[in-house]
């Protein structure tokens, strides 16, 4: 399935609207991870090379709909965009009545959230959009799993759309990893519950050869093997569940290893004393945290044997100093394979910048939700659009 590819229009002299996702945190006021904005710098630059005038398009957080809320703001983001494109990034609150932007001037637009009918992909807002450019370009591929009226009504709606280069890559890397891996294919999936993971565990384990689970999904998975968690995180519910896939691993001739020792503490608290556990001596009163020493090396070795990585979550509670060792042990076994390695997702960005190993990853997606769902093997509906506008 193709689409028309930005790197191969001519944008000189043409309005072009750009969505992306620069939906980063922003604390008093200053954004404290530019990792997205950083992301988007090459699509900016190809597009004025190439003589465009720019209209940048974003969400950031979940406003209410019409109603103008501070905290979600661009404007930070517009001061920071400036210092980082070298250049002046222009402001605009109240984009959608209309904005003059000339060749080699960037526009940052307002939240599109806070436009009534954003959510719903209300075909007016979309069609309101698409008038005040010549091409759109998707290139936001974390929000190109929602159908909103920036992200998939507008590619519909407008008189040529296209994929930006981020999007682009972001999809060739996605396809590669989970299509054309070199096996054997490991895929390590943290995060504190398997049910909002279910379905792209079960997928993972059509592709993979090995499934590390970590955080309080491998603590359910720990439980579903037989084993006491104490007063771990975990969901009794879906032991079952957790069970039927440990058996599909094995059916399919794979596996998803239970960690040999963990790191239990008494609180879930940065101050709590960590102690080393064997898995099938975690007493009532203690809560796993971490991965143990053994286990890290263990899983460290399944890596290192490993053709590609595709990673997505913690393995442990590493924003606390005393239970980062084992999510840190992962970070740096993946930095030093050789596989080709792709991680996703806000939880596992902030443990790449914590443990300083972005180098050693062959891709890193800016999506979250998307990047599961692309995983999952959903349609991303932004995608489809450009897909179907292009006639494919
Ligand atoms: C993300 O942070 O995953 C994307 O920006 C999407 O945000 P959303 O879940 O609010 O649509």
């Amino acid at each position: 399935m193709s689409y028309l590819r930005m790197e191969n229009l001519e944008l000189s002299g043409q309005r072009v609207m750009i969505r992306e996702d620069l939906n980063v945190p922003i604390s008093d006021g200053q954004v404290t991870s530019d990792a997205r904005i950083r992301a988007v710098l090459p699509t900016l630059h190809m597009a004025l090379e190439k003589g465009a005038a720019i209209l940048l398009l974003s969400h950031l957080g979940r406003p209410i709909e019409g109603e103008f809320d501070a905290q979600f703001s661009l404007r930070p983001v517009a001061s920071c965009l400036e210092e980082l494109l070298g250049r002046t990034v222009r402001f605009e609150s109240h984009w959608l009545d209309g904005v003059d932007v000339a060749a080699g001037e960037v526009v940052l637009c307002e939240n599109v959230r806070f436009n009534r009918g954003e959510k719903d992909n209300d075909a007016c807002l979309a069609q309101t959009m698409a008038d005040l450019c010549d091409v759109f370009v998707m290139d936001a591929f974390g929000t190109a799993h929602r159908a909103q009226a920036s992200t998939e009504g507008v590619v519909r709606a407008a008189s040529l759309a296209c994929a930006g280069p981020l999007l682009s890559r972001e999809l060739d890397a996605l396809k590669k990893s989970l299509y054309d891996p070199v096996r054997p294919m490991l895929a390590i999936v943290g995060g504190s519950k398997v049910s909002t993971k279910l379905k792209v565990l079960d997928t993972l384990l059509d592709r993979v050869d090995e499934l590390i689970v970590g955080g309080g999904i491998a603590n359910t998975f720990i439980a579903a093997s037989g084993y006491d968690v104490g007063q771990s995180l975990y969901e009794p519910d879906l032991i079952h569940n957790a069970q039927g896939l440990i058996q599909k691993a094995h059916a399919q001739g794979g596996s998803i290893p239970i960690p040999q020792d963990v790191l239990v503490a008494k609180s879930f608290s940065p101050d709590a004393k960590p102690q080393v556990r064997s898995v099938d001596e975690v007493a009532a009163d203690e809560m796993i945290l971490d991965i143990g020493p053994l286990t890290a090396v263990d899983y460290s070795e399944v890596i290192a044997g490993s053709g590609t990585v595709i990673w997505n979550g913690p393995v442990g509670v590493f924003e606390f100093p005393h239970f980062a060792a084992g999510t840190r042990a992962i970070a740096e076994a993946i930095e030093r394979s050789s596989a080709f390695s792709i991680a996703g997702g806000g939880d596992t960005l902030a443990a790449i910048d914590q443990f300083g190993v972005k180098e050693g990853l062959s891709y890193i997606s800016t999506g979250g939700g998307a990047f599961l769902e692309f995983v999952e093997g959903k349609p991303l509906p932004a995608v489809v659009a450009l897909q179907e506008v292009a006639g494919d």
